[in-house]
């Protein structure tokens, strides 16, 4: 039984958080291990040419992760088998719990470059890549994230195949990669290709994601679409609380004002001088939120260049 297998027996689901760069980095997932964790974590993605070339010093950084993340899966982006490989050879050494290969992400300079979501039109390459991958990894799980096609949903041709490609798990964000975020997930959909994997390769789980606001709405929606578990993505940073099935409503300003706090003492033992004190505002305004003087308080924090500061400023508040 694989650890996807394991995780779905002991629950009958598998809640996800969605790999989002610059987001869902490993203080922020320190963080929710304590604040209510999902049962699988997925690292940023990282590019597997960038990390075979000099610019790995600058992506090193998203394979971080503490023992406590686990079970965590290491996600990779790229369009090279042989680089796949070579990033590999170190990544093993990390042990990780698995390796997901985005083909999902519709990001206009990523899709020029014939990568992720782009490869839905590859599909030789699709192949390719995870048998490359496969051979790599050294038996750990090998799993896919996508979307429904490309330029129009194509259950039956692109998920249809990658059915046919023996992976552990598939991720489906129920979007094409034309649609960036416009338009509702389609998880009726995603429920088609759930029937579809049933009568291709019943072993693969298949794991929705998309527009998931809530603990109960990915139960729910689990149970109405058929799915193996549920993803969230943006939903963490309206809710950090979300895994825990509390309502940011009940969680008071205190227990919000000492998580933003230990994020960012985390964020200054781990990071400080490595990256910029800004790129923890979104975490900032995640906590502080949902409950009286929260906007008035934010826009005072939204000035601050130093953990220090947030310090000062929350003493005056409390
Ligand atoms: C800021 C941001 C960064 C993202 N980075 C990644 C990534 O590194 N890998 C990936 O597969 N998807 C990435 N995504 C897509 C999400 O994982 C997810 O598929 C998408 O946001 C839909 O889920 P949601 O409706 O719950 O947000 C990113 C999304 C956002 C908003």
């Amino acid at each position: 039984m694989n650890l996807y297998e394991k995780i779905k027996r002991k629950k009958g689901y598998i809640s996800a958080l969605a790999p989002m760069e610059g987001v869902t980095d490993t203080i922020f997932r320190q963080i929710l291990c304590d604040i209510g964790r999902p049962d699988l974590f997925f690292t940023e993605f990282l590019n597997v040419e960038g990390f075979c070339s000099k610019g790995r010093e600058r992506v090193i950084h998203r394979l971080d992760f503490s023992k406590r993340e686990k079970p965590i899966i290491v996600q990779l982006w790229g369009n090279t088998p042989e680089d796949y490989v070579e990033t590999l050879k170190y990544v093993k050494k990390l042990r990780p719990d698995g390796i997901d290969i985005n083909i999902g992400c519709s990001v206009r300079d990523v899709l020029s470059s014939g990568q992720c979501s782009a490869l839905i039109k590859e599909k030789d390459l699709v192949k390719e890549i995870i048998e490359a991958v496969r051979k790599a990894c050294g038996g750990l799980p090998v799993s896919v994230k996508t979307r429904l096609g490309y330029d129009e949903v194509d259950v039956e041709g692109w998920i249809g195949f990658l059915l046919t490609l023996n992976l552990d798990l598939i991720t489906i964000h129920g979007r094409i990669s034309k649609e960036g975020y416009s338009t509702p997930s389609r998880w009726d959909e995603i429920a088609k290709c759930v029937k579809l994997k049933d009568k291709i390769s019943p072993s693969t789980l298949i794991i929705g994601n998309g527009d998931i606001k809530s603990l109960k709405q990915g139960k729910d929606h689990v149970e109405k679409y058929g799915t193996d578990g549920f993803m969230v993505a943006r939903g963490i940073m309206d809710n950090p609380w979300l895994f825990s099935g509390r309502k940011l409503e009940r969680v008071s300003s205190k227990e919000k004002k000492d998580v933003l706090l230990k994020h960012l003492l985390l964020f200054d033992k781990t990071w400080r001088g490595t990256k910029p004190f800004n790129s923890q505002k979104k975490y900032i305004k995640a906590y502080v939120s949902g409950f009286d003087g929260a906007s008035e308080l934010r826009k005072n924090l939204m000035g601050v260049g130093t953990t220090k500061e947030v310090v000062k400023i929350l003493n005056k508040f409390y």
